[in-house]
C-alpha cells in the first residue's frame, strides 16, 4: 500500500497500535449523525470492537489511516476499485470532533484523488453523502466533486427522512477545480 504524504497529513496502511487511536477517539454523537447512525442507538465503543474495525481496514485493499501530528485521526478508503471501468467508490471519515472543518478533509480528499487519478489509472470516483452533512459537500466540492443525483429519502433519524447526495469527480476535471 503506498503512503501518500501532505503538509498535515499522512495516508498509510493500518497498524495494530491504531486500535487503541481509534478507541480513544470514541463514538462522537456529531459525527456518528454524519455517517446517518443515531446516537441514542449508537453503543460505546470498546477496544475490542475498535481492534476488529482496524483489523478490517488493514484487511481492505485499498484503504489508509490518516494520521495527523502522530496521532490516529480517521480513515479513507476506495471501495470497489475497477480497472476495467476505471471506476471507484471515496469513503472518508475522521473521529476525532475537534479537528473537523479545519482543512484536513480537503487534503485527504486531494490525496486520494491524485493516487487513483494517478497510479491507480482510474476516470471517475463516485461518493453518497447524507444532504444534512453540509461540510462534507463542502469538502467534497472543494475537490471537484460535483453532485450527479439525489436520493430523496433515503435515511429515517430522529422521526425524519433525508437525502442522499451522489457525487462524482473525474479524472479530466482534477487539478481545475
Ligand atoms: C467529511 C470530512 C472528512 C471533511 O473533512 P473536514 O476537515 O471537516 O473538511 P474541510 O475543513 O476540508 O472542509 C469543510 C468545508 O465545510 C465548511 N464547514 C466547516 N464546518 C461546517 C459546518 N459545521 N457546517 C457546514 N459547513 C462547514 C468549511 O468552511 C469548508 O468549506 P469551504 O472549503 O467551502 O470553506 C470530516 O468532516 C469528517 O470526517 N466528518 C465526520 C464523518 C463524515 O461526515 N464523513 C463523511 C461521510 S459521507
Amino acid at each position: 500500500m503506498t503512503v501518500l504524504s501532505g503538509p498535515s497529513l499522512t495516508l498509510r496502511p493500518p497498524r495494530d497500535s491504531d486500535g487503541e487511536g481509534r478507541f480513544a477517539l470514541g463514538n462522537d454523537p456529531e459525527i456518528m449523525r454524519m455517517f446517518g447512525a443515531d446516537p441514542k442507538t449508537v453503543p460505546p465503543l470498546t477496544l475490542e470492537v475498535a481492534r476488529d474495525w482496524i483489523a478490517r481496514l488493514a484487511a481492505h485493499p485499498n484503504a489508509w489511516v490518516v494520521e495527523h501530528e502522530g496521532r490516529f485521526l480517521g480513515e479513507v478508503r476506495l471501495d470497489g476499485v475497477d480497472r476495467v471501468a476505471r471506476r471507484a467508490r471515496l469513503a472518508i471519515g475522521f473521529y476525532d470532533a475537534g479537528k473537523l472543518g479545519r482543512g484536513l478533509g480537503r487534503e485527504a480528499v486531494r490525496l486520494a484523488l491524485e493516487h487513483a487519478f494517478g497510479p491507480l489509472g482510474l476516470e471517475r470516483l463516485t461518493l453518497r453523502v447524507l444532504a444534512y452533512n453540509e461540510r462534507a459537500i463542502r469538502c467534497y466540492a472543494a475537490c471537484g466533486f460535483r453532485e450527479v443525483h439525489r436520493e430523496p429519502a433515503a435515511v429515517l433519524l430522529d422521526g425524519s427522512w433525508h437525502d442522499d447526495v451522489i457525487m462524482e469527480a473525474y479524472s479530466a476535471a482534477f487539478g481545475s477545480s
